[in-house]
């Protein structure tokens, strides 16, 4: 089946197709050192809260895969380096088990290696809340990522074309399903006119999936043979544009969730100084579940010690000093911000304390 072997491919080309080439934009964000942070390592809090739902620190695994049976074992092994990790995790998208209930195990054994974790169940915008209610059910997930990919779909030969309607989708599941949804792009970012949209529309959290990270409109061209112009190639919002972007407009209610290219420990606290929640990855994971699940988690346990590192530097012993934490962006990234309203902003300012 088409939608089967996808999964496959996805699976080695985001293991083999560069990042980019358009960039994060995190080079242009800048953390001001503190060098009285009146703070030890020990004092540092990671915990934070996506949707509602509270979580021991901000590191999440991102939608990766499902639905084919030859990937069932690498979504039990993402499972397992989750809950060894101690990280929220999604999966991918679930509409091929609801097209084909032989392969409904590929997600929930997830559930099984994994049954006290916060878990997202994830499909696309165009699914009816039956569909959505049952992909919830499957995996028994905390919350509903719902997917938004035009670039990648319009690459895809096989693709959708029509986009219509997915917001009052979105807002109608909103209403009736039970647990939160969180909209999330797949790696060409968010506007704010969007953001606010979603916003109105009632969504629990926000990932805005920028551009910088993998790439999968790069990975849709390879898997088919196709040139792509470069101005494709570099399409979209780079993924810290676009954390400013959401933030300028989210209620306070609504979380925010940073991914697309987060690479570093400096990305991920950039992230959360720039408002975010929560920072999620795919791309890096696959790369080192590769190797091994071993890989996997030592990355992950390594990234949650040094963004403690760097809150200490920041003097930031929580998420809420954090965001509160002052920042200077330069470059292209404040051209940007600048040509749109959004910065500087009154962090960028000194402080008179
Ligand atoms: C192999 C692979 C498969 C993916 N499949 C899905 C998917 O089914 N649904 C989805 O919402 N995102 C999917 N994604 C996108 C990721 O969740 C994420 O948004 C994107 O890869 C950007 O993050 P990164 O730069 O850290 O990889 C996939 C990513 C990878 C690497």
């Amino acid at each position: 089946m088409l939608r089967q072997s996808r999964k496959m491919a996805h699976l080695r080309h985001a293991q083999t197709q560069p990042d980019g080439p358009c960039q994060t934009g995190f080079q242009d964000v800048h953390l001001l050192h503190n060098c009285l942070p009146g703070i030890g390592m020990a004092d540092v809090s990671l915990k934070t809260a996506v949707a509602g739902l509270a979580l021991p620190h901000p590191l999440i695994i991102n939608a990766i895969t499902g639905g084919a049976p030859d990937v069932a074992q690498t979504n039990r092994a993402l499972a397992q380096v989750a809950k060894a990790a101690g990280c929220a995790m999604a999966v991918g998208s679930q509409y091929a088990s609801l097209e084909d209930k032989s392969v409904r195990h590929t997600f929930s054994c997830v559930r099984e290696e994994y049954p006290d974790g916060v878990l997202f169940a994830n499909l696309g915008a165009h699914v009816s809340l039956d569909e959505a209610q049952e992909a919830v059910e499957m995996l028994e997930a905390q919350a509903l990522q719902i997917h938004l990919n035009v670039g990648q779909e319009l690459v895809m030969q096989e693709g959708d074309r029509d986009f219509a309607g997915y917001l009052d989708r979105i807002a109608s599941l909103v209403r009736h399903l039970s647990v939160p949804v969180i909209v999330k792009e797949t790696g060409c970012g968010m506007g704010a006119e969007q953001v606010r949209r979603l916003a109105e529309a009632g969504v629990a959290a926000i990932d805005v999936g920028g551009a910088g990270g993998t790439n999968f409109l790069a990975i849709e061209a390879a898997r088919s043979g196709q040139m792509l112009a470069s101005e494709l190639m570099a399409w979209g919002i780079p993924t810290a544009i676009s954390t400013v972007e959401a933030k300028a407009v989210l209620p306070p209610a609504v979380s925010l969730i940073a991914s697309g290219g987060l690479r570093t420990a400096s990305d991920m606290v950039k992230s959360l100084a720039l408002g975010a929640h929560a920072v999620a990855v795919a791309g890096p994971v696959v790369q080192r579940l590769a190797v091994s699940a071993e890989q996997a988690v030592q990355w992950l346990a390594a990234l949650r010690y040094e963004i403690q590192q760097l809150m200490v530097l920041c003097g930031a012993e929580n998420l809420a000093a954090l965001h509160a934490a002052p920042l200077v962006i330069t470059g292209q990234t404040a051209e940007w911000l600048r040509a749109r309203g959004l910065y500087p902003d009154s962090r960028s300012a000194v402080k008179q304390s």
